[in-house]
């Protein structure tokens, strides 16, 4: 049904006609990507995946972004959670980059078994306050800080500790080679030795980029697990490990800070 029907539309009829649907059925995750291509609100409320308008039901229940989007959520959580659990540090420090609210960090601290804290680290200071509130809801408030700067400026001075493990999820598919190239010596120079980073692809395979690109003016840049890990491996990351989600969307991809 997605192939031969719910795609070719959303791909091919006039934008005019699909955003005035949208606007008719007052559609919280097209305004959300209208407001902000791709930004954190639209991720919250495919995350979340319970809406309550009928156009955003259709949108994040049936679209396959969305869908994917939510087993990323899992596997990220669930990937970064292990890693939490082996660290070497107890607590261990996580570092999450371009981490909007912060919900994957705040999942996989909730399932790790043991302790954790995060430093979520964003452009803008706007997701913070609906963070701050999740982190308060979720018993984390005291386990987490937010601060607002670009990572590629360094930001050794505002961290307590090394991080044992660097989060940036969702964040990949919105930079260019040169700003992913610029995070990772950024990255590379706060991270120690042996610590891991999980980052996440995005593959061309979810069939709807045309109507992204013409109803929401959302540009996404799709590589394969390899072309990043081409880009992080000259700033000394290495030993890649790369986790398919079950519509192979998304892959989140795990390295290691190399000696
Ligand atoms: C699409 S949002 C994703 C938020 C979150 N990771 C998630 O999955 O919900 C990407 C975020 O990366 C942030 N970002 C982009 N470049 C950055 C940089 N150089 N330093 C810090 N944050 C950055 C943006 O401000 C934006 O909030």
């Amino acid at each position: 049904m997605k192939k031969l029907l719910v795609n070719p539309f959303a791909n091919y009829a006039p934008p005019g006609l699909i955003k005035g649907l949208l606007k008719m059925g007052d559609s919280d995750l097209a305004q959300a990507n209208w407001d902000d291509p791709g930004g954190w609100k639209s991720m919250v409320i495919s995350y979340d995946g319970n809406p309550t308008k009928i156009a955003d039901k259709i949108l994040v229940n049936a679209g396959t972004i969305p869908t994917a989007l939510r087993n990323r959520r899992k596997l990220g959580a669930h990937a970064i959670a292990s890693l939490i659990d082996e660290s070497d540090h107890q607590p261990a420090h996580v570092l999450c980059v371009g981490a909007g609210p912060g919900r994957i960090i705040m999942d996989a601290m909730l399932l790790a078994s043991c302790d954790s804290f995060a430093t979520l680290v964003d452009l803008t200071d706007e997701p913070f306050a609906h963070g701050r509130a999740r982190a308060e809801a979720e018993g984390l408030a005291d386990r987490v800080r937010f601060i607002q700067a670009d990572v590629r400026d360094g930001i050794g001075a505002a961290l307590d500790r090394r991080p044992d493990i660097t989060k940036m999820i969702g964040i990949c598919e919105y930079l260019t080679d040169a700003q992913i190239s610029e995070i990772a010596k950024a990255l590379a120079d706060v991270m120690a030795t042996g610590s891991s980073i999980v980052f996440n692809s995005i593959s061309i395979s979810h069939g709807t980029d045309r109507f992204f690109r013409r109803v929401f003016g959302l540009n996404m840049i799709h590589r394969s697990p390899k072309q990043l890990q081409d880009l992080l491996e000259p700033a000394g990351f290495t030993d890649f490990v790369s986790h398919r989600e079950p519509l192979g969307v998304y892959h989140i991809i795990i390295g290691r800070r190399a000696e």
